[in-house]
């Protein structure tokens, strides 16, 4: 375990939800302290319950110790009080992906932290710029882009808004090195910052080619899988992501660049109109069954 706490040593996350859980686990493993927010007590309650779980079952995993576990959750508090906050070094939000949700409790905890301390969004998908534009000092905001589930996933996107301070980009890249397994990727505040940028698109044509009859859902995987050395095959991911959140994604991205890559394919309409959302409902393109021609594209 990395003890490294020179930079940042004590970290605010703000929501503690699949993401929030994720990323206060990530820092209170490399040492640091973690003051975590949430909107209301049962909330907070099933917040720190997803640390506690995903810590046990890296510990399952042969990840650390029982002791390691026990010592990185006492390093984790949580609050429903935004004065709690008030000697964060850092704050990280990570709320709802609504950017008046955002702009509001990240102004209101402007206003109890120090003056220099960096706010700091896990956004998707929502532009960084325009988070920073209604704060003061937004030089100090900036996206530190953690990938679902945030224990595991291997890089983060530090991203630089318009009004980003050159040094906090190189600060964060820092603190990026001194979480366990993680590297930093600088990337521009665009839509899909990089790796989504990329993601999208690839997934959208793998759907649509699936639609015009390339191939069944499961050979495109395979063929992606031992072809080209995927770990998970596009239309498998696509079900893990949750067809419904990959149809609001590719649908911001292109309403933000009108980029034809980005607009959604109709058979992904289609099976999210049909209530088929993938692995989260058990009903999605590899994980329901498949119909006539190996297609299971909601028409039944
Ligand atoms: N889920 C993913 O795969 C993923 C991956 C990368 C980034 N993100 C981003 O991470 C962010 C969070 O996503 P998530 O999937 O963890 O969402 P989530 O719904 O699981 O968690 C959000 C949490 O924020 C809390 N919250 C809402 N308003 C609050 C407030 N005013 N004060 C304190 N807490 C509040 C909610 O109670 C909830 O627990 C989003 O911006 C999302 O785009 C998500």
């Amino acid at each position: 375990m990395s003890t490294s706490t020179t930079e940042f040593p004590m970290f605010a996350v703000l929501g503690c939800g699949i993401m929030g859980a994720g990323i206060a686990e990530v820092l209170a493993r490399s040492g640091r302290r973690v003051v975590v927010l949430e909107a209301d007590q049962a909330r907070l309650d099933a917040g720190l319950a997803l640390v506690a779980a995903s810590l046990g079952e890296g510990v399952a995993r042969g990840k650390g110790t029982e002791d390691d576990c026990r010592a990185i959750l006492a390093r984790i508090t949580g609050t429903t009080t935004l004065a709690d906050l008030a000697d964060a070094d850092a704050v990280l939000e990570s709320v709802a992906e609504d950017a008046e949700i955002k702009k509001h409790l990240l102004a209101q905890v402007a206003e109890v932290v120090g003056a220099d301390v960096p706010l700091l969004t896990g956004t998707s998908a929502l532009s960084v710029t325009d988070l920073a534009a209604g704060l003061p000092a937004p030089g100090r905001v900036a996206g530190l882009h953690f990938f679902n589930p945030a224990p595991v996933m291997r890089t983060v996107e530090v991203v630089r808004a318009l009004q980003t301070d050159d040094a906090l980009v190189e600060r964060l890249v820092a603190l990026v090195g001194t979480l366990e397994g993680k590297t930093a990727v600088r990337v521009h505040d665009r839509p899909g910052f990089l790796v989504n940028a990329l993601l999208l698109p690839y997934l959208n044509d793998v759907v649509q080619e699936y639609d015009d009859g390339l191939a069944s859902a499961e050979d495109l995987d395979v063929a992606l899988e031992l072809g080209l050395g995927y770990r998970t095959g596009p239309l498998k991911m696509v079900d893990m992501i949750g067809l419904d959140v990959h149809l609001n994604a590719t649908e911001a991205a292109y309403a933000a660049t009108l980029d034809k890559r980005y607009a959604a394919p109709p058979l992904l309409r289609r099976m999210v109109a049909a209530g088929r959302l993938g692995a989260k409902n058990g009903r999605g393109f590899r994980t329901s069954r498949p119909t006539f021609e190996g297609h299971t594209d909601g028409n039944d």
